[in-house]
């Protein structure tokens, strides 16, 4: 008997996504696996665990042993489901851990099967509340510690609900926070967010699939989505999201987080076109958000433009010598690309000066002008796509239908070019939107309506 509940309350440490609330203080041991991942045991701290409970219970139980053997016979059938489920729950948690190494092809985070597995688990411990029906009062506080137990599933399964993605995330915070305590950093730590004391990108991660756009259309093509490059404060969770059947780009919608955005419920849509008021509308789908204003190519006349989400205005300048003539290989329309890094904007176009090569632009916040350029030598109707890193830029073409390869970059600190091969999977052939996000660094791809994200590892430096 008490050896089930033990197994039941003491089972739950062993699984990291248990204890979400108080990463900040459990200790954690671990080590990097072979593929880069997080292989990590976490402790809980007694505030975030009920272990003084457990000890409490320990006592109670010498003096429930009698009544206990007569509910022997039922438990010991409930012990076999729960040896089951706590083997399913670990399950859960290998799964989660490995998501970067694991054998799927894409990782899709299937929310409503790990729904369901907790669901299971909540109803067996209402089960197990139920055979132990005693007027003993010794017992009555054994139901307390149970309900607890209810409400910590529960917790556990509004974890689950408010997000998944929260235990990635956590997941990530711990391999980091592991990364900085290793006093041999080897080749696998990434760099902190916002550092650039890397070498650039080792390597792409698996493409992780969120699902089709929040139109729930699959004709919607084109668009765009993902975080805040510089997100003011209280918004560093929102994302955002804009898709469209063409390359017209006419709204944007903001979502509070990332629950909010995969189930769809947004706080704000903007609207860049009113018949009878304004038409502020952009072409191409290459833009970012950033300091909650949104960079695009705007439609008429030819130009960048800023709409600032907060004050609700627009505003738009000319880049001299931009030509509307070069897009990229895989969408027309796609004149100017607007990238974010850790501490600058920029965006990229092409000329007629320099026969359709892409030239980079540095963009001055302040003013909103092209401040700085340099020219590459890559045509740029052959590249895909392409993004910053910490003032180098990466251009993407694709290698087959289902691979993509960063093939080129060039380093605007150093005036440098390279070629390169860094190969990633595509979810489907066809992607117009593909950006780098500095506060996660993760890549945003817009591809074939889906949402997808790739987490990005560097080359220590
Ligand atoms: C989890 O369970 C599924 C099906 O029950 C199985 O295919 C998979 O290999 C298991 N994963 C791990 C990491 O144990
Ligand atoms: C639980 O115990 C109470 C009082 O001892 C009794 O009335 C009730 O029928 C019991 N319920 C079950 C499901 O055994
Ligand atoms: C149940 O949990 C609550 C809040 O976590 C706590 O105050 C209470 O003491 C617990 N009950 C028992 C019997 O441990
Ligand atoms: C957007 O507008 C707000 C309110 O006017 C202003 O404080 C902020 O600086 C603007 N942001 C940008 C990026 O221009």
């Amino acid at each position: 008997m008490m050896d089930l509940l033990l197994l039941l309350l003491l089972a739950a440490p062993a699984h990291a996504w248990l204890s979400l609330e108080d990463w900040g203080s459990g200790s954690v041991d671990g080590s990097i696996g072979e593929f880069g991942q997080c292989v990590c045991n976490v402790f809980l701290p007694d505030t975030s665990f009920p272990a003084d409970r457990v000890e409490h219970m320990q006592t109670s139980s010498n003096q429930l042993s009698v009544i206990v053997k007569l509910h022997i016979n039922k438990v010991s059938s409930l012990k076999v489901q729960l040896v089951i489920l706590l083997g399913q729950l670990s399950n859960l948690t290998a799964r989660v851990e490995n998501l970067e190494s694991g054998p799927d092809k894409y990782i899709k985070l299937d929310f409503e099967l790990l729904r369901i597995e907790l669901r299971e688990f909540e109803a067996l411990v209402t089960q197990l509340k139920t055979s132990l029906n005693s007027s003993s009062p010794a017992f009555e506080s054994l139901y307390i510690e149970i309900r607890n137990m209810s409400l910590i599933v529960d917790q556990l399964e509004s974890y689950d609900r408010s997000n998944l993605e929260v235990i990635r995330i956590e997941f990530a915070k711990l391999q980091r926070k592991l990364e900085k305590c290793q006093d041999d950093k080897d080749d696998h730590s990434n760099a902190q967010i916002g550092s650039c004391k890397h070498e650039g990108i080792l390597r792409i991660g698996k493409p992780v699939v969120s699902q089709l756009n929040a139109d729930l259309n699959g004709g919607f093509k084109f668009g765009g989505w993902g975080k805040d490059s510089k997100p003011l404060p209280g918004s560093e969770n929102m994302y955002w999201y804009s898709g469209f059947t063409d390359t017209l780009v006419s709204k944007v919608t903001q979502y509070t987080d990332y629950y909010k955005l995969i189930t769809r419920q947004a706080f704000k849509t903007h609207e860049l076109y009113d018949y009878y008021k304004y038409d502020w509308r952009g072409t191409g789908n290459n833009y970012v958000v950033r300091e909650n204003t949104l960079y695009y190519q705007y439609r008429s006349p030819f130009g960048m433009a800023k709409f600032n989400m907060t004050s609700v205005t627009v505003q738009n300048k000319a880049i001299p010598k931009a030509s509307t003539r070069f897009s990229y290989h895989y969408s027309a329309n796609q004149n100017l690309d607007f990238a974010a890094d850790e501490s600058s904007l920029w965006v990229t176009y092409a000329t007629e000066e320099s026969n359709g090569n892409l030239v980079i632009g540095k963009i001055n916040e302040e003013t909103f002008e092209v401040e700085e350029v340099w020219q590459t030598s890559e045509y740029k109707n052959s590249i895909t796509n392409a993004f910053m890193i910490c003032g180098v830029l990466y251009a993407t073409r694709s290698v087959d239908t289902q691979t993509e390869e960063i093939f080129y970059t060039y380093d605007t600190n150093k005036k440098e070019e390279s070629h390169v091969s860094i190969r990633f999977e595509k979810f489907q052939d066809f992607y117009v939107y593909l950006d780098y996000n500095p506060t996660d660094q993760r890549l945003y791809m817009y591809n074939n309506g889906y949402y997808v994200y790739y987490n990005v590892k560097f080359k220590a430096d």
